[in-house]
């Protein structure tokens, strides 16, 4: 069948593959047939954009419910999990309806976009600038990288406290909402590319991305939570724990530990002159001797006035990540590990990884800093500027 050029008023057959670059982004099919015909309509055209995303930014069906809703209704499936096929036995419930952050709170440009769309974010990635070094002005001043990241452990020691059997990771979300206005931050995940919520809370087979909800944490279950806080400076910290609640077998406790293990080695190469694409390496090899394997989808990032900038850290062995440390850079590692294989599929939320085989998975992961010789661990706890295990700190 012909197909008709989508300029209004316009018969022409389309010949060629001319589409609407903006509409193929929102997912619509719009061709034209001329570049000619496309410019001239384009005033015209581009008010399908805007309706679009207005449809694509009302809330979805069957997502979200209010807290003081029934039990049945706030623990039931959500619409597009009905005919889903999942991996492990984890399920989603619904999650609470979104929570406003105060207009004092200096916001990152994401929050207010329909879709969540970081523009600065996205003019950096077509800049393929080098990777940014730091001064100590930026790390330092009152409201600075170093300020924003230690906001972030904060954060997270709060979200670990409440941590416990019977609490829905809702309620976690609560807290470190709460916990970042307290400190004047904005909790960077919060409208990030649409994400709902302010944390990303990651039980067993959640790789990482997970959507809290009102679903309680059982005993037995790992839970990881990455909290991200973004300052009155403009910069974000982001950190990562898995935490052990009640009685977790052996095979999820060495799980645990391998993650932590894995990120430990990393952070042993990490100096001035040390290439990114290095770090792999040694995860891999801790993974390995511990049985585990190691996502590939996901990788450590650098961050500070961006959530996500360069440089692009892979955690996998034979990676070709480009770079080389440098003091001043400030990055993350987090590294993913899994029990059984490394592939990973995302939900229909489209946000939550899970693993294909539906086993489970651990992470751990903190901001640092590349110094004259070696790293500082910007989010590191207090009074522990290297990374300790100690059995009890991540059991609930
Ligand atoms: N904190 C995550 C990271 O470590 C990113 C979460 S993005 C969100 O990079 F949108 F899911 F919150
Ligand atoms: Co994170
Ligand atoms: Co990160």
């Amino acid at each position: 069948m012909a197909l008709l050029c989508s300029s209004s008023g316009c018969n022409n057959t389309v010949t060629s593959n001319l589409a609407c670059p903006t509409c193929k982004k929102l997912g619509l099919d719009n061709y034209f047939c001329s570049q000619d015909c496309f410019k001239k309509n384009y005033a015209d055209h581009k008010k399908v954009h805007a309706i679009a995303k207005k449809v694509k930014s009302l809330p979805r069906d069957g997502i979200s419910c209010p807290q003081d809703a029934p039990a049945e209704v706030k623990l039931s499936l959500p619409d597009w999990a009905s005919n889903f096929s999942f991996s492990g036995s984890l399920r989603p419930t619904l999650y609470s309806p979104q929570r406003i952050i105060p207009r004092t709170i200096r916001r990152p440009d994401y929050a207010d976009h329909m879709s969540g769309v970081s523009e600065s974010e996205q003019r950096d990635k077509r800049n393929h600038n080098n990777i940014r070094v730091y001064t100590s002005e930026e790390l330092d001043i009152e409201y600075g990288l170093r300020h924003a990241c230690k906001m972030g452990r904060e954060v997270l020691d709060c979200a670990g406290k409440a941590l416990r059997v019977g609490v829905t990771t809702d309620e976690i979300d609560r807290v470190v909402h709460e916990a970042c206005i307290e400190r004047d931050c904005y909790p960077s995940p919060l409208n990030y590319y649409n994400f709902p919520k302010s944390v990303c809370t990651s039980v067993n087979e959640v790789i990482c991305h997970g959507i809290p909800d009102y679903r309680e944490v059982q005993d037995g279950d790992i839970v990881n939570i990455d909290v991200t806080t973004y300052n009155r400076g403009g910069y974000h910290g982001d950190l990562n724990e898995t935490f052990l609640v009640g009685d977790v077998d052996d095979e999820g406790k060495n799980l645990v530990k391998t993650s932590f293990d894995c990120l430990a080695a990393a952070l042993d190469l990490v100096k001035p002159g040390t290439l990114y694409r290095e770090l792999g390496t040694a995860i891999h090899k801790k993974a390995s001797k511990s049985k585990c394997s190691v996502v590939r989808t996901y990788c450590g990032h650098g961050i500070g006035s961006l959530f996500h900038t360069m440089p692009n850290v892979p955690h996998y062995h034979k990676n070709k990540a480009k770079g080389t440390m440098k003091a001043g850079h400030v990055f993350t590692i987090e590294p993913m590990i899994n029990l059984g294989n490394p592939g990973d599929f995302t939900w229909g939320d489209n946000w939550s990884a899970v693993t294909k085989d539906g086993k489970r998975s651990s992470q751990f992961e903190h901001t640092l800093l590349v110094t004259e010789t070696g790293y500082e661990l910007l989010t590191a706890r207090e009074n522990e500027p290297i990374m300790t295990w100690n059995d009890h700190l991540n059991t609930r």
